[in-house]
């Protein structure tokens, strides 16, 4: 085996030998010389796991109760009901969304002592961040420094509850030669610190940068070897948040919790569907109400569309929110099956509030949207759409039906179209009208009356 290997800083490929440019990922001077950490001489913390037999998988002692709550509710959830101790937790999101601030704020209510190491601001700074948010735990340990093997040490003997690490990328090991951010570097440490995290009671929250392109050097290639990956999203512009789920050994994925940027840190907003339904323009054509499974929790979403006579070359289909390719399917099925001409039509589809569209169940929303759009009339602000459009214009059935006519009675709607054979608890029919269409043409009649 050859004694060093060459890593990619941007795709972390690895090959046996230098090449100017990467053979994965074809980035230029991308390849790095590293030492193989094999074999090397046991890392300062670590601790060697004594060998356990294999057992029963009846007699193995569930880590469910293992779970402590932080007391914000939403991140909670997000988590699967707290998070476990001893894992390992990545928390990533782009530079400026409020990685920091959510932490800190986690922090300040996790029952126990909490270390909280930044690299990149100094205690100073975090205390001005502290004092915005209100934060005044006396357990949290604040702490300047980028080189693992001190926090290692200190983690050691403070032995605390949680250790937030901000950013990994700033961090560097002794252990391993390359700069601060490498993915080398970046994986040595996620490394270590998975050991310690194993080792110990303590759990580890490691904050990662994205970058705005999406090729993430660093936390992308950290995702198999953590326990969690949370990803905090929404534009920068917003005030809204969305924290995310992308992988969870112990707990349900995407589950999604909502979050608004103040004035005074993130504020928690248990309710989501009353707050993108807040700013509906009324009674115009275009806007249709449909409700969104994400993880296990219904979300209302608003769906527009706009169409417009083509004035020059083909016709545009943008959308944003939506898989372009779904609105594609969409707007064929109403030229087609409908016969709704978009020949020569613009079609621009949006989602209000910053929560995906992507779960087939929207599609009949969309189809509405547009529809409305087109014909100039609006769709009754009372009504809720949904439904998985098939080719042939049929409506096809959806999962978690009771639970998305339960948040349409809760906010207040009194209409819902839905599939034919969608299977209704009988009480919901008196608190709701409930419209069942077979196709795509009589959820129409029925929404543009
Ligand atoms: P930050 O948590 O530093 O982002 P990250 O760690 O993900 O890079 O937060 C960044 C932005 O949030 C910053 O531009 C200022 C803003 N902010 C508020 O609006 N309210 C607040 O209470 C705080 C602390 C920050
Ligand atoms: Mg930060």
């Amino acid at each position: 085996m050859p004694k060093a290997i060459f890593v990619c800083d941007s795709c972390g490929g690895e090959t046996a030998k230098w090449a100017g440019k990467c053979p994965f990922c074809g980035q230029w001077d991308s390849l790095k010389e590293i030492e193989r950490v094999i074999g090397k001489k046991p890392r300062k913390g670590s601790v060697k796991k004594a060998y356990s037999p294999p057992q029963k998988i009846k007699d193995v002692e569930s880590d469910g109760k293992n779970r402590t709550k932080t007391g914000i509710s939403e991140f909670d959830r997000v988590l699967g009901g707290g998070f476990v101790r001893g894992s390992l937790v990545l928390v990533s999101g782009e530079p400026g969304i409020g990685k920091s601030t959510l932490l800190l704020q986690v922090a300040n209510k996790i029952p126990g002592k909490v270390i909280y190491v930044s690299g990149e601001e100094n205690a100073g700074q975090i205390k001005i961040r502290a004092q915005r948010t209100g934060i005044d735990s006396e357990n949290i340990l604040l702490f300047s420094e980028t080189n693992l093997e001190s926090i290692l040490d200190l983690i050691d003997k403070e032995k605390p509850e949680a250790v937030i690490i901000d950013s990994v990328q700033i961090m560097y090991s002794e252990a391993f030669d390359g700069a601060a951010g490498s993915i080398g570097q970046v994986k040595e440490i996620t490394n270590q610190l998975l050991e310690t995290a194993k080792a110990g009671e303590t759990t580890i929250f490691l904050i990662g940068h994205i970058t705005k392109a999406g090729a993430i050097a660093g936390p992308k290639t950290l995702e198999h070897m953590v326990d969690t990956v949370l990803y905090l999203e929404g534009q920068r512009y917003h005030a809204y948040r969305i924290l995310r789920t992308q992988k969870n050994r112990f707990g349900p994925t995407s589950e999604l919790g909502v979050f608004e940027m103040t004035d005074s840190g993130m504020k928690e907003i248990p309710n989501p569907s009353e707050v993108f339904l807040k700013e509906r323009a009324g009674d115009l054509p275009g806007s249709v109400t449909t409700v969104t499974i994400e993880g296990s929790k219904p979300f209302l979403i608003e769906v527009q569309a706009l169409t417009s006579t083509t004035v020059f070359g083909y016709p545009k289909r943008t959308a944003s929110g939506v898989d372009l390719n779904r609105m594609q399917i969409m707007t064929a099925v109403l030229s087609k099956r409908v016969g709704i001409k978009l020949a020569n039509q613009d079609v621009y589809l949006n989602i209000v509030g910053g929560i995906l569209a992507k779960e087939p169940a929207c599609d009949l929303a969309v189809c509405l949207a547009i529809a409305s759009s087109i014909k100039g009339e609006p769709v009754d602000q009372d009504t809720v759409a949904f439904g998985e459009v098939g080719l042939s214009g049929e409506l096809r059935n959806v999962t978690f039906i009771t639970e998305r006519i339960l948040e349409a009675h809760k906010l207040g709607f009194g209409k819902c179209i839905l599939p034919r054979n969608a299977e209704i608890p009988e009480k919901f029919e008196s608190k709701i009208k409930i419209l069942r269409a077979k196709d795509v043409r009589e959820a129409i009649n029925f929404a543009l009356k």
